[in-house]
């Protein structure tokens, strides 16, 4: 399968997940491609306001990995502007994940991943997997390990 691994990250853990999935995906025999949505003006908290440089479209893929970090117990803005203007997913295979800083899911990873969910179902995706990264757990790797094995399991 032709996968795209689809994040925004600011400081690099969010992309160090997907660098993380796709290397299992391609030791799994799929071909994967990670792609990044970056902002002309980076200003968390401003919401709307974001105006997209890259937006990678996730059409070319088999199947999509979203994944972005937890600003202020919620989704970063800037992947909800994202999400709100890809095209519809037509049930497409769909991963979502998100990084954070505290060290518990309920810490704002829980809520953020729900509007991540919500913002593809309104893209007619086919959720199969989500997972929150605890990035201040003891248990941090081990999260990483088992989002990374589901998904090259899919
Ligand atoms: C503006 C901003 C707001 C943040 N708010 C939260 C938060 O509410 N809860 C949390 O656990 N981490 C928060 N963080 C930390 C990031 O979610 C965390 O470091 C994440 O892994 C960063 O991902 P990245 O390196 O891919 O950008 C925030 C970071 C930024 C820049």
């Amino acid at each position: 399968m032709n996968i795209g691994i689809i994040v925004l990250s600011k400081t690099g853990n969010t992309l160090l997940v997907a660098q993380r999935i796709a290397d299992a995906l391609s030791a799994a025999g799929h071909t994967a491609s990670i792609a990044r949505v970056t902002v002309a003006a980076d200003k968390p908290g401003a919401p709307g306001s974001h105006q997209l440089v890259d937006a990678p479209d996730p059409t070319p893929y088999d199947a999509v990995v979203f994944g972005a970090p937890v600003w202020g117990f919620s989704l970063a803005d800037v992947m909800k502007t994202y999400l709100a203007q890809i095209p519809a997913l037509g049930g497409k295979k769909t991963v979502c994940f998100v990084t954070q800083h505290f060290p518990k899911p309920w810490m704002g990873g829980n809520r953020a991943l729900r509007q991540m969910r919500e913002a593809c179902a309104q893209k007619t995706a086919n959720v199969t997997l989500t997972g929150v990264i605890n990035w201040s757990a003891p248990t941090r790797e081990a999260q990483i390990a088992e989002l990374v094995a589901h998904a090259a399991a899919l």
